[in-house]
């Protein structure tokens, strides 16, 4: 077995083998193809006789940790081909995943794992997180001069990457995205692509009032069969605007009409409906635990919050000695330190970020 970094000419291979796992390359490929960060070097892969049998890819991400960006490296795409399975290929990838992440110098890695007891033998450590769900989001008391609009990259992406930039960056571990990040994100965040090649399915939903520019925007997609707000974001002092935003996707949810102007194209609106049998009515999940503020303000309008946990969310230190001196603790603690900032509730990654 060859254990390496995958070649240019080996992109194709390593989608074709990605394909055998949902049946679904256009879902991998947006990643590989549209990532401004995707570098071969990071994409592993093992090899019997020539043939690509399995990969672990290593997406180069930026974090923000103390209002500095962080290099981190988060884990994904680990897929070992059914007849090679069990005779530790995909064990002596993470190995080498450990030591390329170590070589290139991030400082920090997270994977979403279902697989707990298989990554924790390699130093990752689960972490409990809270996802909200809000089940009366129609019923949220707001503002209603307010005017829902679509997002359109070229009118607004700046606005809206300074109000990411402003929120989002208030908070730990939240990726940091440049221009270009934004890009990226815009193609493959969201739900797996109804149309292969035409990035994945959201609706970007903002909130201003009159013409001005956005004051809060949300990005809605379909995660498991129900509403997620993967992400969402609004300027100082505009919570309101933030408060009808989320009624705007409560009353949508349900089925019913909006109650603020619409602008834009809201044929997207669609993915507020759950197409589970099992799921209550007009239920959006998203997250509100790192904003305690603005959960208050969804409680007593009349917007319960109900907290979920998770723990398919793995943490581990690459460089404990380069987190050591961003943390100002000694080596030995720097892991520890690292876990109790990202187990804080006030700590945040967005679902959007998701690889
Ligand atoms: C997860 C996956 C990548 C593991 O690939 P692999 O090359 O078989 O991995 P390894 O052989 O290194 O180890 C995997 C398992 O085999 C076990 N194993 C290793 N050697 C073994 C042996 N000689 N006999 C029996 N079991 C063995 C490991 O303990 C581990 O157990 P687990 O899968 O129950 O956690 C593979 O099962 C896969 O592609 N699954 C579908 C995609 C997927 O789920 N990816 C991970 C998403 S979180």
């Amino acid at each position: 077995m060859e254990l390496r970094a995958a070649r240019r000419s080996e992109r194709d291979e390593v989608l074709d083998l990605l394909a055998l796992w949902y049946d679904d390359r256009a879902f991998f490929a947006l990643y590989n193809q549209n990532d401004s960060t995707f570098r071969d070097d990071l994409c592993l892969v093992a090899l019997d006789n020539g043939r690509i049998v399995s990969t672990v890819q290593i997406f180069d991400r930026q974090l923000n940790f103390g209002g500095e960006p962080v290099p981190l490296g988060g884990i994904g795409s680990v897929f070992t081909r059914e007849d090679y399975r069990h005779r530790r290929v995909a064990s002596e990838l993470m190995r080498l995943a450990v030591a390329t992440m170590e070589r290139e110098r991030f400082e920090l890695s997270l994977l979403f794992a279902e697989r707990l007891t298989f990554y924790s033998q390699f130093g990752w450590r689960e972490i409990g997180r809270k996802f909200s769900m809000l089940a009366q989001a129609s019923q949220i008391a707001a503002p209603r001069d307010i005017e829902i609009d679509t997002f359109d990259a070229a009118r607004d992406l700046d606005a809206i990457a300074a109000i990411h930039r402003g929120y989002s960056g208030r908070f730990n571990v939240t990726a940091v995205r440049d221009i270009e990040a934004w890009r990226s994100n815009l193609v493959f965040a969201g739900n797996q692509p109804l149309h292969p090649g035409k990035g994945a399915e959201e609706y970007f939903a903002m909130a201003r009032q009159g013409n001005a520019a956005p004051v809060a925007y949300a990005r809605i997609t379909r995660f498991h069969g129900v509403a997620m707000v993967m992400e969402y974001g609004y300027r100082p002092n505009r919570m309101e605007a933030m408060l009808a935003l989320f009624r705007h996707l409560g009353e949508v949810a349900m089925g019913g009409p909006s109650s603020f102007t619409l602008k834009g194209d809201h044929r997207n609106a669609a993915l507020l409906k759950s197409d589970r049998p099992d799921a209550a009515p007009g239920v959006i999940v998203t997250h509100t635990a790192h904003d305690p503020a603005l959960e208050e303000r969804l409680r007593a309008g009349g917007c319960p919050v109900m907290h979920h946990a998770d723990n398919f969310y793995m943490w581990r230190a690459i460089s404990p000695s380069l987190l050591a001196q961003r943390l100002d603790v000694a080596p030995e603690r720097a892991e520890d330190r690292m876990l109790e900032i990202v187990r804080s509730d006030s700590s945040l990654f967005w679902t959007s970020d998701r690889f």
